[in-house]
Formats: structure tokens, sequence, C-alpha cells
């Protein structure tokens, strides 16, 4: 392979630089993950965002191994002949063996190669492949479990791919880098057959918790004294740990995406990460500061226009007057924190209304599950509301042409007469038409499961029904949200920067993208200190929740109280003048650099080289005493006091009356943003952040 390179630098304005001279001749690197150009949660978003930063590092010795999924390489593949001689001659030989191997580009940024592997067209191995896998680690794997079974077959495929590229001629020093127990026999195949290859294991998640905690089990404090095998052999999960904890131990580098899946993974997998790799996005930065929040004048104009139809005959609250909160994600209704949020928006509900609040809530539940598709009643209302803007539209024109005729003629029209009885008929009629017998649905979709759906049973006990009463209305949307949708056709990131305020209150959660989204979009954000995300900004910011990053504590409050925490936060939220949203929505944004892959890529590549290193240690040298913490830096408190109308009214130069004046807002917050900068620079922060990872 023509492989000689070496690797670049890494860095990031503002944020310390970071040089390791590392030299990659003749290495190539695989990533092999289920989630490959396959769409099932977070780790999809890691792999597509940090596509872009490893391969300007890679170059053309960057390839993704997944599963081929039909729908998903028509959308997303550009298939192709394979570039690389050697991976040309593995394919081909794999296919004339009897399997379908495919080769392409994933049109994503960096559009990296990714090879595709069918694995039920290889289904005729699973049994003998099991058998082998029972011979070698005594896991045997059971018949109905579908995802297991294929993650034998993915497993074997994917070793046999990267058995083929070691006997090449002149094999290239591999890096195989592979992600959550689902592509982890693959790992453990080479490292029993020996294979030349440097190892990665990264688990997002361990199995173990992520079930215990779908329980009521007070997880973090009983994490030492789990039995973990009869645990796993209670959720009928027992082969599945089995291969997750086989790949954390065959690893030569094991990763987790956060300090507090690392302890959980100590505990659970009995094998403590050797780095923790954070999980990072692209963030794009505007030239015009305020454009983001442009675009969430825009996407929110969006969101109004749907809820104008869905609430249809029962518009009975002021639109400018209300917020969008959304929680998005896999559907985990407890680990998820779905049920916790549903309850502080009962409370939040008794609070807006004793208090004779005029701000009205509305909630959307983004989680995907069983549905028959929309429900007549949702679909209803966007006709509805189209119907009235049309009739709007006619009577405007004829309004209009009454209008112009009068003008020509030189005389002012007659406003009484100008709308005559056939507009008024026509204005009726639409009237009519949004007259509605029932309640705006919570739900818009028909589901499957509706009886036994968490969110709607909990709907159904806290009463929180969309009445005309309620200030917290609710609306469950259980699919990912698409541009294509007759529905509501936005994508989640327009969505996201449409709504105020992301509620994450997750009691499992490794990382947490959701809540790194609306960060690097400028939307504020509650998470836990159960997260992932929640224990980085915590660690890294003085005051997180002055930049919109409010912590929910889930870790040392039992539910009733971390509830009440949740109400609170939401209750002030709900009290801020939308003056105070701007600024906190500068203050947020400012924080994507933090969680830019441009700087957190950083630890995948210390991965990479302390792999490296050991497998190949006559080639490869690597620092084990360097540290790999992210310890030590810290964003500090705003310079200027939290956002108050009062206050920060006060040091706008051209203050208005007006208490929404978006001009003085801007220029409040640039004053404030440069006292933020003067303040770091005098007080030294910048001067190291991440001491020990130069
Ligand atoms: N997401 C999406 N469309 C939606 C809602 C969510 O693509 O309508 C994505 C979201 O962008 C995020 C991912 O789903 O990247 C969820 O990842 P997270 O790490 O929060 O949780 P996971 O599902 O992996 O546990
Ligand atoms: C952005 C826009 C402003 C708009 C504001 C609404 O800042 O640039 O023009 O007034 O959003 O904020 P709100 O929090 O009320 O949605
Ligand atoms: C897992 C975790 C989630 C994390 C994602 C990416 O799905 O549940 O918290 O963000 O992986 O690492």
């Amino acid at each position: 392979m023509p492989l000689a390179r070496s690797l670049s630098v890494t860095s990031l304005s503002g944020l310390e630089e970071w040089d390791e001279e590392f030299d990659l001749e003749d290495a190539v690197l695989f990533e092999i993950a289920w989630e490959v150009a396959n769409k099932v949660g977070g780790i999809y978003t890691v792999i597509q965002t940090k596509a872009r930063l490893t391969a300007e590092e890679w170059g053309e010795n960057y390839f993704l191994v997944g599963p081929y999924v039909e729908s998903n390489v028509r959308t997303q593949v550009e298939l192709i002949e394979p570039t690389n001689p050697v991976l040309k001659r593995t394919i081909d030989k794999m296919n004339s063996s009897g399997c379908k191997v495919y080769f392409g580009r994933w049109l994503i940024e960096g559009s990296p190669y990714v090879v595709l592997i069918d694995v039920a067209f290889t289904a005729w191995s699973l049994d003998s492949w099991k058998r082998e896998l029972w011979d070698l680690c005594d896991i045997g794997v059971p018949w109905f479990d579908r995802e297991a079974n294929d993650a034998v077959l993915f497993g074997f495929l994917t070793a046999w791919l990267l058995g083929e590229v070691t006997q090449s001629e002149e094999p290239p020093h591999i890096v195989a880098h592979f992600h959550e127990w689902l592509a982890g026999l693959g790992l453990v195949l080479c490292r029993h057959r020996k294979l030349p290859i440097a190892t990665i294991f990264t688990t997002h998640a361990t199995l173990l918790g992520r079930y215990l905690c779908a329980g009521s089990v007070d997880f973090y404090n009983k994490l030492a004294d789990f039995n973990v095998d009869k645990e796993a052999g209670d959720r009928q999960i027992y082969h599945r740990y089995c291969l997750e904890r086989a790949a954390a131990h065959c690893a030569h580098v094991f990763t987790t995406v956060s300090q507090i899946t690392a302890i959980e993974a100590e505990y659970l997998l009995k094998r403590a990460p050797d780095i923790v790799t954070p999980n990072g996005l692209n963030v794009k930065k505007f030239s015009a500061v305020h454009e983001f929040q442009n675009l969430h004048a825009q996407s929110k104009n969006r969101i109004q226009e749907f809820v104008r139809g869905h609430f249809y005959g029962h518009l009975d609250f002021n639109l400018d007057k209300t917020l969008f909160l959304f929680i998005a994600g896999r559907y985990e209704f407890s680990n998820k924190g779905a049920d916790i949020f549903l309850e502080a928006l009962a409370r939040l509900n008794y609070l807006l209304r004793v208090n004779h609040s005029d701000v009205t809530v509305i909630a959307f539940f983004i989680m995907p599950a069983r549905t028959n598709n929309f429900n007549v009643e949702t679909l209803k209302g966007q006709a509805v509301r189209k119907q009235l803007w049309d009739t709007a539209q006619t009577v405007k024109e004829r309004f209009g042409k009454k209008l112009y005729e009068s003008l020509l003629v030189g005389q002012l029209p007659d406003v009484s007469k100008i709308l005559d009885k056939e507009d008024f008929t026509i204005m009726k009629r639409a009237i009519f038409a949004t007259q509605r017998q029932c309640q705006p649905p919570i739900c818009t979709h028909n589901m499957l499961e509706d009886s036994g759906d968490p969110i709607l049973n909990c709907v159904r006990r806290i009463g929180l029904f969309n009445s005309s009463a309620d200030r917290v209305k609710i609306i469950f949307h259980p699919e990912f949200l698409s541009s294509t949708s007759p529905l509501l056709p936005m994508d989640y990131e327009e969505f996201v920067r449409g709504c105020h305020l992301g509620v994450f209150p997750s009691y499992y959660e490794p990382w947490g993208y959701t809540p790194a989204e609306c960060t690097v979009m400028g939307i504020p954000s509650i998470s836990t200190n159960l997260s992932g995300f929640g224990c980085f900004m915590e660690e890294h910011i003085a005051d997180p929740s002055a930049y919109g990053i409010y912590i929910l504590d889930r870790r040392y409050r039992g539910v009733d109280e971390s509830c009440n925490q949740l109400t609170s936060f939401l209750f002030q939220f709900c009290k801020q003048s939308r003056r105070q949203r701007i600024i906190q929505r500068n203050r947020t944004e400012r924080l994507s650099e933090l969680l830019d892959w441009r700087y957190l890529g950083r630890y995948y590549i210390s991965a990479r080289h302390m792999a490296l290193a050991k497998a190949f240690p006559d080639t490869y040298m690597y620092d084990l005493h360097k540290p790999t913490s992210t310890s030590g830096f810290r964003y500090p408190r705003p310079a200027s006091v939290p956002p108050s109308p009062a206050l920060s009214r006060h040091s706008s130069p051209r203050h208005s009356e007006a208490e929404d004046n978006d001009e003085d807002e801007r220029y409040d917050e640039d004053v404030e943003a440069e006292k933020d900068r003067v303040n770091i620079l005098s007080t030294g922060h910048n001067q190291n952040y991440f001491p020990g990872l130069k």
C-alpha cells in the first residue's frame, strides 16, 4: 500500500495548542461500528462528525467498516470500485467466497471511504460461526437474539476482512478501532488469530449499566456490589455481556466516552479504560456573530406555524409568549429522564397557573416508538391551518384589488365597504371549519402500543391534556424529525435551533449528544450530573448555569428532590424576559469550542498512538506516563453579572424603553463578551488550558 505519511498537528484557536509528532509511515486506520452510515443513536453522531478530522489526518488510509443497509446506502453512500489494491483484492476474494461486501464513499463531511458488509447474505455461516465461538470461548448465542446473531456475523466478517488485509506482501501497520459490543467480536477474533493489528475498543455505554438503570436499581451506589454474571443472566443478556467484556479485555487500548462511564466499566466490565475519549462535534462558526440568533428566530417561526395548526380552534394563548421545550433521543423512558420531565412539567403547570403567568410552555417529546403513521387529527390540523392561510390570501387579494381600483380614480376607499358579503361568507366558512370537538392531540401518530406506552400513560396520570386552562402543553412526536415530513418538515438541527430549551434529565447517559448539540447551536439545555456531558461541563465551566448549561443533581438527591430542582430550573427559565434569553443564548454559544472535535479529537489520536505502541513496540513509542485526562481547564464565570433586565439595560449605551429591543441586547452582549475576553487574558486563564496535553 502506498502509505508513507506522518501525523499532523491538532490545534484550536483560543485553546492550548497540542503537538504530537508521531510518524505514521505505513499505517492504516480501520474504524468499525454498526452505526457506520446507519443511524441508530449517538454512536452514529460520533462516527459521522469525527470523520472530517480523521480523514484530514489519515487521508486515503482511513476506512470505516459497517453493515450494508440498502435504504441507507441509497441515500448516503456513493458506491465505487475500491481505490486501494490490497482492499480491492480482499473484497474481491470475499465476494467470490459467498460474501457481499461493498466499497464506497460516505457522502458526509470528509467523504471517508466505507466498506459495507451485507451480514444477511452470509447468514448461511451463522451456525458454524456460532459453534466456532462456543469452541473458542464458551459463549453461546441463542437463536432468537437477532441483534446478537448480527453481531456474530459482523464480527466474523470484519475479522475475515482484516485478516485478508494482513496477508498482503508488505502489510501496513493496521489500527483497528471497534465501537460498542455489536462490533466487539471482530476484535476478539483478531486477537485470537494473532493478527498483527493494533486494536482499540470504545464502549459508549455498558450493556449491564443500561439494563440495570432501566429497572429501579440504585445503580451508582451499588456499582461495587453487583454480581455481574447473575445480573446479566437474569436479564437474558449473558451472551451479549460476554462479547462486550471479552472485547474490552482483548483490546490493546480500551476507551470510553466519559469519566462516569469509565468507573462503571471498571466495575461492570472489570477493566478500567486506558483513556477517556469524550465526544465532540463539528462546530460551525458563522462570520456574523449573531447569525445563530437569526436562525433561531427563523426556525422558531416554523415551529410556531406547526403549533398554529396543531392547536387550531384552541389557540387561546399568545404565541409570542410561548416557550418551546423539548426532549429527544432513543426511547428509554426512565434512562433518558422522560419520567421526571413529565412530572416536573405537571408541577410547572401548577406554578404557572397559581402565579397567573402569561407564559405558555409547549414541551415536545421526540422519541421514536412503534407507530402506524401520523394520526388524522394531527394531519387535519395542518390542513386547516393551510386553509385559513389560503382564505386570508384570497380575501387579501380581493381587498387589494378594490383598494387599487379606488386609488386609480383618486379616491380613498370606503373602509366599511371594502369587505363585501362574499368576503364575509368565505371567512365565516373558514372559521366554522376550525371548530373542533376534541382537545389538540398529545401524540402526532397512531401508536401501536398506545395503552402500554410509558409517556402516554404518564400523561394520563398527570392529566396534562392540552386543555385551555393548562399553561403547559405536550406534543409527543414518536419519530425522529425529517425535513421531508408532511407534518413538521424540519430536520432535527433546524428544530433544535427554533426551540428555547433542551431538557435531558437522564439517569443513565454515558455522554449525551443532545445537550451538546444544543450548546453548539446556542440553545440552553438541562442535563444531569449523571451524564458524561453534564459532568464534563461541570468540570470545565466555573458557573455552568450562567452559560445556559443547567446541571440537575440526580446523584445526591432522591427522585422527588431532583424533580423539584428540575421544576425550579424550568420555572426560573419561564420567568426570563426575551432580552435575558438572547443574552443567555449568546453565552451558551460561546462554549462551542470546548466541544469541537478540533480540540477533543486529540484523545482519539492518543488512543491510536497508545495502541500502535503496544502492538508494534519496535516501531512506535508512546509515553504511557503522559497525562491524558481533560482536567485542569475551567471556563471562567462570565465577567458581567448574570443577566437581569435592569442591570443589562443599564449598561446599554442606547437604552430604549422598548422591553425587547434586539439591537440593545446585541450591543450589551458584545460589551459583555469583550469584558469576558479581557478577564480571561488578565487572569491568565488561557495560559495552560490543558496541562499535560502539550
Ligand atoms: N437525533 C436525531 N433526530 C431526532 C432526534 C435525535 O438525529 O429527531 C439524534 C441527535 O442528533 C443525537 C442522537 O440522536 O445525536 C442521540 O444521541 P445521544 O448521545 O443523545 O443518545 P443515545 O441515543 O445515543 O443514547
Ligand atoms: C433572536 C432574534 C431576535 C428575536 C429573538 C427571539 O435573538 O435575532 O430578532 O427577537 O431571537 O427570542 P426568543 O427567545 O423570544 O425566541
Ligand atoms: C450511547 C450513549 C450516549 C452517548 C452515545 C455516543 O448511545 O447512550 O450517552 O452519547 O453513545 O457516545
